[in-house]
């Protein structure tokens, strides 16, 4: 605990000391003098004048030390049945191959490349082969609508596409290229160029797109011809990506990370929080579309050196509970790091792990969890079957890696049920009011972070300082507000509440409820529209929407519900996990006509709530309580 405090205390008290030794366990062609430049505070800038390639660091770098011949990457399909070994040298010359064919394409430095592929290895692949050309990748998760996917085209304005014909969910097989080609038409990019892996059982394929006015072209043919490129060297803040998340309003916000800033944080990462390192494994059974794969599937595992799992299948149901227990045991799993809905859906389905006793799973040394919650229910269950270390460790998007945690490679500190530990070097945590005053231990708070942040988290949002600054920096001066409420025990470890916007966590999946709000409000029979987020047993939260129809109609409520959730579906796409819609005759609002969603959450998850001085009509609310107190019920379940 002292070594972790010291350590934590000298991170804060002089930052760039910290990280310039930090940063000299990446390989850079220019290292880096500064370690800090505030000069456009609160925009900070990590590592100036530095220049570095991070799939050179990820790839080459170990390739070049004589590791070549060691496994990078295993892609292992429940869906298909099949599994696929990359040794760092193979992995770096597939890469290599694809940026060369990017190139030829046109695709130079600082150009953005936007993917949208399965857990397949190509996705790992595109990824690695754009930062290896300097250039900016953006992926959107797989289970994202047309029109999600258009939104993030018009933001990044890519310059290529990388799809593949599909994705396989155990229900069905879901066909990408009708969704990219309505994305780019959403978009009014119907030119933009598309590459697409073929994968069998598809029914589109990319000559059916292929036109004079666009260019869909064939994935391997596109690889074949190509000339294998060299790392390009970019500047340590060159932006490596742009990861989109859902924010309080309906658009989403497009994170930015540095290339030299990530390397140097992840590289930290992976050697003193998850204690992973060279001869390591680590299986992490999340999706490269959001930032946990963005992390801990692709670069950390990486750049440490490590072995990396890429999980294509389902926790459940591919084909039983027993799906993680057979890649800990088929791989010789060390480190493993998942949801807390994983784990529930993984309990739900074997609640005595009687799965467990079919498979030796003594290569696994700890499991890591986050993207909500870890309640002590899961933690116990969990812990009790593995009999290894769970570390709940709490971070968002836009930090990039873990804010709060368990210092394993540091030694480790006592473990809390429910709580994510300790701020991870580098972030010096504070627990504040409204005013940004702290406030005492025990009492709930804002969580902000005291600026500047540390390498590898947000630099800014994709074309827009002034969207960045305004959606976490000018809230409370001098702070990045998190959006997270929480309070710190005497040992000054953090238990996260949930959030304080009306952004919603559906299995670890970060949604808006704008977002769905906008999408409910398409109904020609919707009048106005309130979602909220209410507690579930196996997702942490669904989405529930009240909505309050237009004057005179008189369409079915069942049929109302049916055609709300289709259009979710469309709209945002079937991750939002969409089914509790109920028709109301008013909402909640204030005299200025803001809805009372926060006060509405409270009621539904059975807190106290003060009623604002501010609402119109009490009458409206006090209707609605028994409804939010009951939770609306699931139709058809
Ligand atoms: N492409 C297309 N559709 C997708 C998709 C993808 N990549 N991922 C999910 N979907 C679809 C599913 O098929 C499902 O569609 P359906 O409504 O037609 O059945 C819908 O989105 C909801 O999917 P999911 O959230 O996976 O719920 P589920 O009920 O099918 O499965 C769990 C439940 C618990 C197995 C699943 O939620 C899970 O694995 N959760 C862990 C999530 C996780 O790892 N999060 C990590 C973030 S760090
Ligand atoms: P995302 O940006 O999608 O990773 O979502 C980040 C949000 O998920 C955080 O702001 C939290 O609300 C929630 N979250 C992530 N990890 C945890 C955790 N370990 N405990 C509690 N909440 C978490």
């Amino acid at each position: 605990m002292e070594g972790y405090r010291a350590l934590h205390r000298e991170s804060i008290e002089d930052p760039a000391a910290f990280w310039l030794k930090a940063a000299k366990a990446v390989s850079w062609t220019t290292a880096p003098g500064q370690a800090l430049d505030s000069s456009r505070a609160p925009l900070y800038r990590w590592f100036p004048g530095a220049r570095l390639n991070t799939s050179f660091n990820a790839l080459d770098r170990h390739v070049l030390a004589g590791r070549g011949d060691t496994t990078a990457l295993v892609y292992d399909s429940a869906m298909l049945g099949t599994q696929q070994h990359f040794t760092y040298a193979q992995l770096r010359d597939e890469v290599a191959q694809f940026a060369g064919a990017l190139r030829h394409q046109g695709v130079t430095k600082g150009d953005r490349v936007l993917i949208y592929l399965p857990m397949v290895p190509e996705a790992v692949i595109a990824m690695l082969a754009v930062a290896r050309l300097g250039a900016v990748h953006s992926v959107v998760f797989g289970g994202f609508a047309p029109a999600e996917l258009a939104s993030r085209i018009r933001d990044a304005a890519p310059k290529i596409i990388l799809t593949a014909t599909g994705g396989l969910e155990p229900s069905r097989r879901v066909e990408y290229l009708p969704a990219v080609a309505e994305a780019l038409d959403l978009a009014g990019a119907g030119g933009c160029p598309v590459i697409v892996k073929h994968r069998d059982g598809f029914t589109a394929a990319a000559a059916d797109y292929d036109q004079p006015s666009r260019r869909w072209l064939d994935w391997d043919e596109a690889a074949a011809g190509a000339t294998p490129l060299d790392p390009v060297d970019v500047e340590a803040t060159d932006p490596l990506y742009i990861l989109y998340t859902s924010g309080t309003t309906g658009s989403p916000k497009g994170v930015v990370r540095d290339n030299g800033g990530h390397a140097v944080a992840l590289t930290w990462s992976m050697r003193n929080i998850f204690d992973v390192g060279p001869g390591d494994v680590m299986l992490t059974a999340s999706d490269v579309g959001w930032v946990v794969g963005h992390s801990y599937i692709v670069y950390g595992p990486l750049l440490a050196g490590a072995t990396t799992v890429l999980y294509e299948g389902k926790p459940v149901g591919t084909p039983d509970a027993g799906a993680f227990w057979r890649l800990i045991e088929a791989h010789g799993v060390t480190v493993m790091f998942t949801a807390p809905t994983a784990l529930r859906a993984v309990r739900r389905a074997d609640p005595t792990a009687a799965a467990l006793g079919g498979y030796d799973i003594s290569t696994l040394r700890l499991l890591f969890s986050a993207g909500e919650r870890l309640d002590t229910g899961t933690f116990s269950w969990i812990r009790g079957v593995l009999g290894v270390p769970v570390i709940d460790n709490w971070w968002q998007t836009e930090t990039g890696w873990p804010i709060c945690a368990n210092p394993r490679g540091l030694g480790g500190v006592p473990v809390k049920p429910g709580s994510p530990s300790l701020p991870s070097p580098g972030f010096d945590l504070a627990i504040v009011d409204g005013e940004g005053t702290p406030v005492p231990t025990g009492t709930e708070g804002t969580i902000a972070l005291r600026l500047p942040l540390p390498p590898g988290a947000l630099t800014t949002l994709w074309g827009s300082d002034e969207r960045y600054e305004q959606a976490y920096l000018r809230a409370l001066e001098g702070y990045y507000v998190s959006g997270d409420s929480g309070y710190a025990d005497d040992d000054g470890y953090l238990f996260v509440m949930g959030r304080t916007d009306d952004v919603i966590n559906v299995a670890g999946h970060r949604l808006s409820a704008g977002a769905i709000e906008q999408a409910l409000a398409q109904h020609p029979a919707v009048a106005e529209c309130a979602v909220i987020g209410l507690e579930d047993a196996l997702k942490g939260q669904r989405a529930s929407g009240y909505v309050v129809l237009k004057a005179g109609e008189t369409i079915d409520p069942a049929e109302l519900q049916r055609e709300l959730v289709a259009l979710v579906r469309k709209l945002i796409g079937p991750v939002a996990g969409f089914r509790d819609a109920v028709v109301v005759d008013a909402l909640p609002k204030t005299r200025s006509g803001k809805i009372l969603r926060k006060t509405m959450r409270q009621i539904a998850a059975g807190e106290t709530y003060t009623v604002p001085s501010t609402i119109e009509d009490a009458g409206v609310l006090d209707s609605l309580v028994p409804l939010l107190r009951a939770g609306v019920p699931p139709p058809g379940r």
